[in-house]
């Protein structure tokens, strides 16, 4: 029972929130008269020198004392003395720990949304750089059109901006404070709930003490939240395993983010991009484990609830250690434009341009002018050369409308630069994005 019991081992993790917690609460019990100021002084200073003590050499173990909760308040009473029992006065561990949990939880959210940030600084930064620099795009992972890589890596600023955008509304949604809940049906103690969640930083107190301590949509808000933002994270971090692979070679990772192999010397590996998506599989998996765990549970509190601890931790510590990564590899990494560039030459990326051109230039519909392209892709392919360098005899014994205009089309700049469309590849609808994504950035 003692092992199986004991949440100490992790939820020592809060013993933050819960000092602060108990600050707030000694402080209403006595602005509510409801512990004398002098029991109440005794108390917080008590809280204040076992906060010390848990800062300097870490939150003892003790799986007698089950949790962080007790497991303070039998250090308080060894401190302070009789003072220590008035503490716990119209309060139970079921509305503190839903309200330490949140406070935490909350942190979290303002981590993760900081670390987003940056790495939306990282893509914006980089996207500017190469807001011209051509690359293939693909569909299917073959090659379909030209797209600049700073198009590209946009894209990935509009996935984390949809992530923040989550994690504010979990942020909004969740800041509400249980404590004064008590155990499940509120308290007969004359308690100022506005108080507390006023010194907590919520907006104000939850509404229904039943929900309030049994309630655990924050973290999964929080999880779902995490897992959707690893799963950008994850796809991300595939794109520069494959930019990074040899017969793609489209980018050089940071040395600090990549591993040599111990027995092939020119091995460079891309181990933290690979984590990263790894990474992905676990968050999901905390996410899951939650909700399994909340499924079927009756009101109010049950102890399946004490597990919702573990998964909330592991998928933070995670996603912080995915966008610490994604923002270095961001940032540090150098795209070789000319490999870009020239695999998009290569992959008959304009092959659209052509059909498009014969569409307007020649007015023919554009499904002939899609087998027209067609033919004259084979014929590029059969010869091993790019689309414009077909000679023009040879385009013109495919189709003799073909004229000698067609080659301004071919040019993958001519192709980028035709797709000017509103959230198109064109590079100055790309200058366009990054500049609207720094003033958003800077809070314009
Ligand atoms: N350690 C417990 C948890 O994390 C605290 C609440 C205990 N409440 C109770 N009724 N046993 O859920």
């Amino acid at each position: 029972m003692r092992e199986i019991n004991a949440s100490i081992p992790f939820d020592k993790a809060l013993w933050r929130q819960d000092i602060a917690a108990s600050k707030a609460h000694v402080a209403m019990l006595a602005a509510c008269d409801i512990v004398s100021a002098e029991d109440a002084e005794t108390i917080i200073d008590g809280l204040e020198q076992i906060a010390g003590e848990y800062e300097k050499d870490g939150v003892p173990e003790d799986w007698d004392l089950e949790d962080i909760h007790m497991t303070t308040e039998s250090r308080l009473s060894e401190l302070v003395g009789p003072a220590a029992g008035r503490l716990h006065t119209a309060r139970s561990r079921n509305d503190q720990v839903a309200t330490d949990f949140r406070l935490w939880v909350r942190e979290a959210i303002d981590q993760a949304d900081a670390g987003l940030e940056a790495l939306q600084r990282a893509l914006v930064a980089q996207a500017d750089v190469h807001a011209d620099s051509i690359m293939p795009g693909f569909t299917h992972l073959q090659t379909a059109q030209p797209v600049t890589l700073g198009h590209h890596l946009m894209a990935y600023y509009e996935m984390i901006r949809r992530d923040r955008s989550r994690f504010h509304d979990a942020r909004a949604r969740m800041n509400e404070c249980p404590l004064g809940s008590a155990a499940l049906a509120g308290t007969g103690f004359p308690i100022d709930r506005e108080m507390t969640a006023q010194a907590l930083s919520f907006d104000t107190p939850t509404r229904n003490s039943l929900d309030a301590v049994s309630d655990r949509d924050f973290a999964m808000d929080y999880l779902q939240a995490a897992a959707q933002c690893s799963l950008h994270l994850s796809r991300l971090a595939e794109e520069f395993v494959i930019w990074a692979s040899q017969p793609f070679g489209f980018v050089r990772m940071p040395d600090s983010l990549s591993t040599g192999s111990s027995i092939m010397p020119q091995k460079k590996n891309p181990d933290a991009a690979e984590l990263v998506r790894g990474h992905a599989g676990r968050i999901v998996g905390c996410a899951t484990a939650l909700m399994v765990t909340m499924k079927g549970l009756p009101l109010a509190y049950s102890k399946d609830m004490q597990d919702d601890k573990p998964p909330v931790f592991e998928a933070a510590n995670l996603l912080g250690l995915s966008i610490a990564a994604m923002t270095g590899m961001v940032a540090d990494s150098t795209f070789k434009t000319d490999r870009m560039r020239q695999a998009a030459e290569l992959g008959y990326a304009t092959a659209t341009d052509l059909a498009d051109w014969l569409v307007r230039q020649a007015d023919i519909p554009f499904r002939e002018a899609h087998h027209i392209t067609g033919a004259a892709v084979k014929l590029a392919e059969s010869r091993g050369v790019a689309l414009d360098q077909l000679p023009l005899e040879d385009l013109k014994a495919i189709d003799e409308r073909v004229d000698q205009r067609v080659y301004a089309a071919l040019s993958v700049e001519a192709s980028v630069a035709a797709r000017a469309s509103f959230g198109g590849t064109a590079p100055a609808q790309v200058r366009k994005q990054v500049a609207e994504a720094k003033a958003e950035l800077d809070g314009e």
